[in-house]
């Protein structure tokens, strides 16, 4: 009750910023504050619950915000007036062309991956990477987060990694190999790679509703989940714990999705995969998660050993534009590369 009078009183307030003589002016608010309705007491209970920034609340939902101890109309005019702020209302097509001229690529260091990703993984969407045990998900994940750093004429995005660790698995060791063998410093490198470890499903979630602060004030470019499922799948253990379980991944990486939107930044996620004892031939295996995070991830890579070695093969399983397909890169002492043609010879043999 009182925090509902609290923004009652600082919607009605003078804060209201004046638009008359500028109407085709875009606003562009800086802090959350600065949004009409929002007053230091809101403020503070959003950024409680994670919102931090405008971008967040422009792509909160109502019900979001209501579980803050906003009331809904207030919630619907901080949500638009942040969406309005953002630009991130109806649009043309020729706009929607536009945003998309925005997305921008990140290499994996193979130029084959790259290629069958469409040019290397993109911002604004989700690239999920399962297979088994040890087949380099991790090692991948590493990669990506020493070449976003890169400027983004060497494949980078000119930006900082959020990697957020479910296994304990992040080894620095490999961040120090592979940025040494691209020439970069391998303490800056590590500086601009934030690390978080998560130590159960709850806290993961909490981690990633509480980012974009970090995300922001540090332009990172690239959010990890390494892995997104292996909580989830231990926590929640048979059939009637499934409806939760979905639930709750489908609303964490919804919050990943437009936190990558938001900052155009890529968002990678790892899975792990089960057995399916109900087919013999093709892809007996399947990732964790169901449907609910195969609709979700909006292209999705499915990586296997070949017969011993450092080769891999990863397949192209779903994207929304991309057709499907193979290709087959290495893990070196200095992280993912190519195939080279030597290596092609001794495979052959
Ligand atoms: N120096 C190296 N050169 C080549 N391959 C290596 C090297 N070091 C580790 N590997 C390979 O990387 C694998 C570990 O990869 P990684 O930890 O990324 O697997 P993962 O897919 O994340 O597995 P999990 O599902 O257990 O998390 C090892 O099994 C090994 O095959
Ligand atoms: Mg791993």
């Amino acid at each position: 009750m009182a925090t509902n009078e609290l923004l009652q009183e600082e919607a009605s307030g003078s804060s209201v910023p004046e638009r008359a003589e500028e109407p085709a002016a875009k606003k562009k608010y800086e802090l959350i504050e600065d949004i009409p309705g929002v007053g230091p007491a809101t403020a503070e209970k959003l950024r409680e619950k994670g919102f931090h920034t405008v971008e967040s609340l422009a792509t909160a939902t109502i019900r979001e915000l209501t579980q803050t101890g906003v009331n809904e109309k207030q919630a619907a005019k901080v949500i638009a007036e942040a969406r309005d702020s953002l630009a991130l209302n109806f649009v043309r097509a020729d706009e929607l062309i536009k945003m998309r001229q925005n997305v921008r690529r990140l290499s994996t260091g193979s130029k084959q991956l790259d290629e069958l990703l469409g040019g290397g993984l993109e911002t604004q969407t989700i690239t999920e990477f399962y297979g088994e045990y040890g087949v380099g998900k991790s090692i991948l994940c590493h990669q990506l987060a020493v070449n976003v750093q890169l400027p983004e004429d060497k494949g980078g995005l000119n930006g900082a990694a959020l990697y957020i660790d479910t296994e304990n698995t992040f080894r620095p060791e490999w961040i120090v190999r592979m940025a040494t063998a691209i020439g970069l410093d391998p303490s800056q490198i590590a500086k601009n790679i934030i690390y978080a470890e998560a130590f159960n499903s709850d806290h993961q979630v909490l981690l990633l509703e509480k980012a974009d602060q970090v995300i922001q004030e540090n332009s990172v470019k690239l959010i990890i989940l390494d892995s997104l499922t292996s909580h989830f799948r231990s926590e929640y253990l048979g059939r009637e714990m499934l409806a939760e379980r979905q639930q709750k991944l489908n609303s964490h990486l919804h919050r990943l999705v437009r936190l990558a939107r938001a900052f155009n930044a890529c968002a990678v996620v790892t899975n792990q995969v089960m057995a399916r004892p109900d087919q013999f031939f093709a892809m007996a295996v399947e990732a964790v998660g169901g449907h609910i995070v195969s609709h979700t991830s909006h292209t999705r890579a499915f990586l296997r050993r070949t017969a011993g070695g450092p080769v891999r093969i990863c397949r192209l399983v779903s994207s929304p534009y991309l057709p499907e397909g193979e290709r087959i890169f290495k893990i070196t002492e200095e992280g993912i590369r190519d195939i080279t043609e030597e290596d092609e010879i001794k495979r052959k043999r």
